[in-house]
């Protein structure tokens, strides 16, 4: 047995073929059912035991040693008619380009705004999109009959009403202080969700940025400077910033941001609705009560916080006056985007 092996594996090793179908006829003689190697196969049911995996192991080498001969000499004659009738690739045409795709605009904005504060040693982090009320609301300092809570404004799980889709990405904040240690220094992109009317303004899933920045001794002033740079990086070296007093229940002082307008640089204009200020986002020192809900000692720590939405950022930077068209997916749209990196 072993010796017809042998001798089978030597005339598959020295077989070459001229033509297809000298290819078809070695196959047909090696491997098709009623060949060699399934005759020797059925002789080996007669081989005694003590030899059955010598013999096994050299049969299935046999195999695979005739089927890749078959394959490897197929490809052989085929490259060969190939160049026979002309077809040898032409190395000089000019490559075909794949068309590029381009990063939709919100993720342009997204990247630009995460890569300004990564200089200043923020680092990046994320939280669940679904939430439960103490991460959203309760450890944020919202009272219990605060509206943002009502059926209105949240997208409730119907079974279980502790459990929302989160309506700002304050929630990381949470959870980033429950973790860790301060010093801390983090923003936090991600999707939001709102029971709101769809319009040119208002949309039910959109976009924002978290920013957190927790030490020994920060201080207002110090939430001012890197909101100032921030917005100068942002919307250019000339741009100036304002803070408006105002309220959220995590902060205390509060403040909402504007800057000057890029598009007119001030005197008025249409997308600034002629005041010069565009307004871009919430912020305030973190409220001492929300330190201590996550374990930070408010006696020893302050920080600020700010908020800001990102689709509100791109209709400003790209003059796009109408939220919906970053939902639609319109490759008219999306392609004016693709030199935006
Ligand atoms: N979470 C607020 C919102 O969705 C935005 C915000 C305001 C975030 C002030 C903050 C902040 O961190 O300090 O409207």
């Amino acid at each position: 047995m072993i010796e017809k092996i042998e001798a089978l594996q030597k005339e598959v090793e020295e077989f070459e073929a001229e033509s297809p179908e000298q290819v078809e006829a070695f196959r047909i003689r090696m491997l098709s059912k009623k060949g060699l190697i399934p005759a020797l196969f059925q002789d080996f049911k007669s081989v005694e035991p003590a030899k059955r995996k010598e013999v096994g192991m050299k049969l299935n080498r046999l195999k695979n040693l005739a089927t890749e001969k078959v394959n490897q000499q197929k490809e052989k004659l085929e490259a060969e008619t190939r160049g026979q009738a002309g077809e040898v690739p032409d190395l000089t045409r000019p490559a075909d380009f794949a068309p590029n795709g381009a990063r939709h605009p919100l993720s342009v904005v997204r990247n630009r705004i995460n890569s300004i504060f990564e200089k200043i040693g923020f680092v990046v982090s994320e939280g669940p999109e679904i939430e439960d009320d103490w991460h959203n609301f309760s450890a944020l300092n919202f009272p219990e009959e605060h509206p943002a809570r009502d059926m209105q404004d949240t997208f409730f799980i119907e079974k279980n009403p502790d459990i929302a889709l989160r309506t700002h990405t304050s929630s990381v904040q949470v959870r980033v202080m429950e973790k860790q240690k301060p010093p801390i220094r983090t923003i936090s992109p991600g999707r939001v969700f709102r029971n709101e009317a769809i319009s040119a303004r208002a949309h039910c899933i959109f976009h924002q940025v978290e920013g957190l920045y927790i030490d020994e001794g920060v201080s207002f002033a110090d939430m001012k400077q890197t909101l100032l740079y921030f917005a100068r990086e942002m919307f250019g070296e000339k741009t100036q910033i304002r803070l408006r007093p105002s309220f959220f229940p995590f902060t205390e002082p509060s403040a909402e941001m504007d800057v000057s307008c890029n598009i007119c640089g001030g005197p008025g204009c249409t997308i600034c609705k002629y005041s010069g200020w565009i307004e871009v986002m919430g912020c305030g020192m973190v409220d001492p009560n929300v330190l201590d809900n996550c374990g930070i000692d408010s006696k020893k720590y302050t920080g600020f916080a700010f908020g800001m939405g990102i689709e509100r950022i791109a209709m400003n930077i790209f003059q796009v006056k109408d939220l919906r068209m970053y939902f639609e997916n319109d490759i008219r749209f999306l392609k004016q985007f693709e030199s935006a990196i």
